[in-house]
């Protein structure tokens, strides 16, 4: 690119992201995804770095949050709030690490590790340890004035539990919503025929810069605080950590997950854990933190223009990203039901490329408004199907596409109904009698039965009706349905027609689960311990049950009255690794690692592919890796082949 195209670049990147900021902070109304604000950003910072000449400090790299609206009273902060630098992968984090190690000339490092809160920064300042004054972060120099919201958040003492509190302390934290609140939140939205919050972290700055603070006061807000801004007549701790203690013991409530942490290591390895437990904190976290522990290093390294050099926020990979929607089509389930997707141009969003995206059924699209050619929001956490979340409505394009769900099923849907119910029908599977091909497909092309539980709400004078139909075959066949509810588990999940299940694997899984809620909810490993199972039809049974369409129709056949009678389950072998967490690595020369995983399921233990500190026992074979040292570095217990079949053994 020419320097031309480079400098107008800069200002249209200025321009844009100053947009960005004024709906993030001021209006609370974001469009952006966080990761493309990031991108954005990342792109601006590294053409002024090409240009210093155009360096300016009213840039969006030099300045932190929105202007300062003039809604709320404007607050000068007793010491600037700054905001953190950011890591987006292992390399720019060990980066980090280097540069304090360079700097200190010291190594390694100890950090305190902490959570990257998705929510809204706030100061509260506590003069002789009663709740003053509390602000917002605004533009970094200046807040907003918002004490008499924040004195209605339950979690924020306005008397902080110390017995002789200093002059004034200025304590920082994050205002957020657990996911619950948030969710239950914008049910009442919704009920209330009022606008739905984007994420939780929008509800809380939109529910904290509220003009009544009743309305404040009816949000169930939470707060994390993670350090201390001003202080006067107070010794500060000599740690982070300390600082952190500090609160806690004052009564402010500080995040369960931060650790003390040494070295790069150790650092990898809190982030890969937060990682793990990210789904099940119950509130968003976008990252984790990592802070210079001694407070007197802190104040070595300094700060450049916005964010202190002796912290970092190192990010997860994002789960939300910005595409465009290339057509809508209709996909066809196995059972026949009818779900729309969304075909999309490529994007990489939760750390795979995605070009598909469900939008879950026709209301959804209505609800969302989602048109051929929009630019969408997709989002993909964890091992969730990604889905559209919203349309960037400004972006929408003049020739956008509404989507007409098909009035009739096309035929190709029609055809595998039908199969899908002969197969349901047959006579290894629920075997009822008299219910052939004919009639399955005049039941189908009727609309009388769509799904296999749709069978057994059919009355006699329906089946009646049907072509070439008599009365007295009608009672048979009614009789017939009526009587193929009292079936056999293996038989039951025959019929159901998951793909890779035939009879013997049925029958496996009913002979080794015992229930049909224990095959529904176990995990591929579990299920791939079981004899016949692979892990591909381990896969699909877990794919089957994940399926909320699927889970439905299952249920709607217990609820019509199948049922099977109870198999004993087999009783769990009491020995030395009943109840043990054990993962397998490396390779193993008197067995394969299938076989392994049987004899210890057998055993009654638990095996899972990665070493966490929950891991009772590491077994390691030829040429293990990571996994060895992992567990090495966690301290678990590690035997090597000949002593883990001697266990085996004398198990
Ligand atoms: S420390 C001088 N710690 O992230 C360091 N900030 O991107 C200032 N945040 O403005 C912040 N969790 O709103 C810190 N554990 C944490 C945090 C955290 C979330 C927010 C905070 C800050 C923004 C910077």
């Amino acid at each position: 690119m020419s320097a031309d195209a480079d400098i107008a670049r800069i200002r249209e990147l200025r321009e844009t992201l100053t947009r960005h900021n004024f709906r993030y902070y001021v209006l609370d109304d974001p469009i952006l995804p966080d990761a493309e604000f990031d991108r954005l950003m990342r792109e601006l910072e590294d053409l002024e770095t090409r240009y210093p000449r155009y360096q300016s400090a009213a840039s969006p790299t030099r300045t932190v949050g929105g202007q300062v609206s003039t809604t709320f009273s404007a607050v000068k902060h007793l010491e600037p709030m700054r905001s953190l630098a950011n890591a987006l992968d292992e390399e720019e984090f060990t980066e980090f690490d280097r540069r304090i190690r360079a700097r200190l000339e010291r190594e390694p490092i100890e950090y305190v590790a902490e959570t990257k809160l998705d929510g809204l920064a706030i100061s509260l300042v506590y003069e002789g340890g009663t709740l003053v004054r509390a602000a917002t972060r605004g533009d970094g120099t200046t807040g907003e004035d918002v004490t008499a919201n924040v004195c209605t958040i339950e979690h924020i003492p306005l008397h902080l539990n110390l017995r002789s509190p200093p002059v004034v302390v200025e304590v920082r934290g994050e205002i957020f919503f657990m996911s619950a609140d948030f969710e239950r939140l914008n049910r009442e939205q919704e009920a209330l025929g009022a606008k739905l919050f984007v994420n939780p972290r929008n509800a809380a700055a939109g529910s904290l810069r509220q003009l009544d603070p009743k309305v404040t006061a009816a949000r169930p807000l939470s707060i994390y605080c993670y350090g201390i801004g001003h202080a006067e007549g107070l010794t500060l701790p000599a740690t982070q950590a300390g600082v952190l203690d500090y609160l806690r013991s004052a009564g402010l409530p500080v995040s369960p997950e931060t650790e003390t942490v040494t070295g790069l290591n150790a650092c990898l390895d809190y982030y890969r854990r937060l990682g793990e437990r990210r789904a099940t904190l119950g509130y968003e976290i976008d990252g984790s933190v990592f802070k210079v522990n001694d407070r007197d290093d802190q104040r070595r390294l300094g700060h450049v223009a916005k964010a202190p050099r002796w912290a970092i926020a190192y990010k997860f990979p994002p789960e939300e990203a910005i595409t465009r929607v290339l057509d809508i089509d209709v996909q066809v389930g196995r059972t026949g039901q009818l779900t729309p997707v969304a075909r999309l141009e490529p994007v990489v969003v939760g750390g795979v490329t995605v070009t598909n995206a469900t939008l879950h059924n026709e209301d959804e699209i209505r609800r969302k408004d989602v048109r051929i050619g929009d630019t969408v929001v997709v989002r993909r956490a964890g091992d969730v199907i990604p889905a559209v979340v919203r349309v960037i409505l400004e972006a929408r394009p003049d020739d956008s596409v509404e989507f007409v769900m098909p009035d009739s099923v096309p035929e190709q849907a029609l055809t595998q109904r039908i199969q899908a119910l002969i197969h349901f029908a047959s006579r290894r599977a629920m075997d009822i009698d008299g219910l052939g091909s004919k009639i399955i497909e005049q039941l189908c092309r009727a609309g009388l039965v769509n799904t296999p539980d749709e069978l057994y709400g059919l009355s006699q004078e329906t089946l009646a009706g049907l072509d070439r139909m008599a009365e007295k075959s009608a009672a048979n066949l009614s009789e017939a349905i009526s009587r193929s509810k009292q079936t056999t588990l293996p038989r039951f999940l025959y019929a159901l027609g998951i793909r890779e299940v035939g009879e013997t694997t049925a029958a496996s899984l009913a002979a080794a689960l015992g229930t049909l809620d224990a095959i529904a909810g176990a995990d591929a490993e579990t299920l791939q311990a079981i004899p016949d199972v692979g892990p591909v039809v381990a896969q699909s049974v877990v794919d089957y049950f994940a399926d909320e369409d699927n889970r439905l129709v299952v249920q709607r056949l217990i609820d019509a009255g199948v049922q099977w009678p109870l198999i004993e389950p087999p009783a769990a072998v009491e020995s030395r690794f009943s109840g043990q967490t054990v993962v397998l690595t490396g390779t193993l020369e008197s067995m394969t690692r299938d076989e392994a995983r049987q004899a210890l399921v057998a055993r009654g233990a638990k095996v899972t592919g990665s070493v966490s500190k929950k891991t009772d026992l590491v077994v390691v074979g030829a040429d293990a890796g990571s996994k060895a040292e992992k567990a090495e570095r966690l301290g678990v217990e590690m035997v090597d082949e000949a002593e883990f079949i001697r266990r085996l053994e004398t198990a």
